[in-house]
Order: structure tokens, then C-alpha cells, then sequence
């Protein structure tokens, strides 16, 4: 069981695993995170939108591995939308989903009926996708455009960050709650793959063999670095989560403001 699951993940990590290196490598930290972003933005506008586009959808065109991915979101979505649910104060609240994707939380949460959501991602084709699944289910109070996160502006009930963190190391990440926090009035929900010593071995086998398409660089993350950068802004972590299936893994804390 335990060499499956070894296996397993070992090609789940493979799967985000860096094709394109930057020749400088991560000692020049600026540059490196802008060839992350510029690197991220590309892969989602192409290949990643319609390899995401397809794992984000209920198209039967996907294969194993992306089938469990599939399944391995969704739970994570379901544990937001259950934490919600629970609360229910979902109607008297504003939402910003900062990467939002094709709007997998987004859309659900405006059929929750929240007062409004506001969700933005870096890639046009899926900020785009995004519009186009909530206007064909006739959705209103939803609005869907392209930003960094870092551009994102305004003041909301709850931010939330569902698996965007994997594509940045861990400084930029630190940089990207101070503004996830500035967003929040109340409440920052975000996930993250987990720097654990057997994720960090399972990655380290997968760089050695980075599959035929292309990916961008995959960032594992302390979640001591990410729990420290929410207490630094005044935020609490009050619920959290861990979704591991074979081939995903997602860390979710929800963090309120003390
Ligand atoms: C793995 S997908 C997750 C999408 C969505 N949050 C969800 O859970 O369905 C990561 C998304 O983050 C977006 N993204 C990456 N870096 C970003 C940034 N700096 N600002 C905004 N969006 C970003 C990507 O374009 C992509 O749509």
C-alpha cells in the first residue's frame, strides 16, 4: 500500500515538475519570480488552460492521473463550501477569489447566494472560461477578470487562494498574503502542498524524470512560513484541512482576523 501511494504521488509531483529552468536558478530570487509569473501566465493562457480547462470540467476526456486530481480539488472545494455552509453567513458576505481558475469556488459560491464575488486570475483564458461557465449558468452576482493577485484591489468579507500557492516560492508567497490579508476584513481561506520531508523526497524523484508536456516550477511550502506570515498580518488560523489522494495534495487553512 504504502510503495503504491509512493508511487502514486511520485508521479503526482512529477506532474508540476519544472521543464524550462531558469539559467540563474532560484539564487536570483527577483528574477526568478517574475520568470515564475511570466512562466505561470504563458502556461495557463496555453497548454496549462487546456489541461486545466479539462480537469476542472466533467469531460470524460481525462486520464487517470488527471482524474484523480479532479476528484483531489473537488474535495477541497467541497471543505470550503462545507466550512461555509456550516457558517451560514454566506448571503451577508463579499468574496474576492484571487486564481480563481475556471471559477470551481467562485461560481459555486455566488449559487450560495454571497451579496458578490469578485474573481480574478492572471491567465485571460481562464478568467474568460471562468465568465463564460457563470454567465451560462445565468449568474449575477459574480464578476470574472484578468489580474495578478497582486493587482487585486478593494476591501471583502472573505479572500480565498485555492492552489495557487504551488507556483511560487516561499518568499513571494509571503508577499502574497500581506496582500491577501490587506483584501480581508474578516476571513483569508488558502491552500498550499505542504513541505513535509516525504513530499520534498516524492519531488526530488519526479525532477529526475519531468514527463513529456510542459509544466511550470512547483513550490512546496512550510506551512510554519505561511502560518507565520498570517499571524504577522493580525490573522488567526481557526480551521484547517488536508486533501491527499493519490495523485493531489492540498493544505487548507482558514485564518481570521483577531
Ligand atoms: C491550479 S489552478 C487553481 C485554480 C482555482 N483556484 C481552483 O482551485 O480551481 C492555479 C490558478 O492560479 C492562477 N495564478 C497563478 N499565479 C497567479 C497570480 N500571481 N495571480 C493570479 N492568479 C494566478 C493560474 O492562472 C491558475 O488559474
Amino acid at each position: 500500500m504504502r510503495v503504491i501511494l509512493a508511487f502514486s504521488l511520485f508521479y503526482s509531483v512529477a506532474a508540476f515538475v519544472p521543464t524550462q529552468r531558469s539559467a540563474f536558478g532560484v539564487t536570483h530570487l527577483a528574477s526568478t519570480t517574475q520568470d515564475d509569473k511570466t512562466e505561470v501566465r504563458e502556461y495557463f493562457n496555453t497548454e496549462g488552460f487546456n489541461r486545466w480547462n479539462k480537469i476542472y470540467s466533467d469531460s470524460d476526456d481525462v486520464n487517470k492521473v488527471q482524474l484523480d486530481i479532479r476528484n483531489g480539488h473537488d474535495q477541497t472545494i467541497q471543505k470550503i463550501l462545507n466550512w461555509l455552509q456550516a457558517d451560514g453567513t454566506v448571503q451577508q458576505q463579499t468574496f474576492c477569489d484571487c486564481g480563481c481558475g475556471v471559477g470551481s469556488l467562485a461560481i459555486p459560491l455566488a449559487q450560495m447566494g454571497a451579496k458578490k464575488v469578485s474573481a480574478s486570475d492572471i491567465s485571460d483564458s481562464m478568467a474568460n472560461e471562468a465568465k463564460r461557465r457563470a454567465q451560462a449558468l445565468g449568474i449575477q452576482n459574480a464578476e470574472f477578470y484578468t489580474s495578478d493577485l497582486e493587482s487585486v484591489t478593494g476591501q471583502y468579507d472573505t479572500v480565498t487562494c485555492v492552489d495557487v500557492a504551488i507556483h511560487y516560492p516561499d518568499e513571494k508567497m509571503v508577499e502574497m498574503i500581506e496582500h491577501l490579508c490587506s483584501l480581508s476584513k474578516d476571513r483569508v481561506m488558502i491552500s498550499f502542498a505542504p513541505k513535509t520531508w516525504y513530499y520534498v523526497f516524492l519531488k526530488k524523484i519526479g525532477e529526475l524524470f519531468p514527463g513529456p508536456s510542459k509544466t511550470t516550477r512547483a513550490y512546496l511550502h512550510e506551512e510554519s512560513i505561511i502560518r507565520d506570515a498570517l499571524t504577522k498580518c493580525g490573522f488567526a488560523v481557526q480551521r484547517e484541512e488536508m486533501t491527499a489522494t493519490n495523485f493531489y495534495f492540498s493544505r487548507l487553512l482558514e485564518a481570521k482576523r483577531v
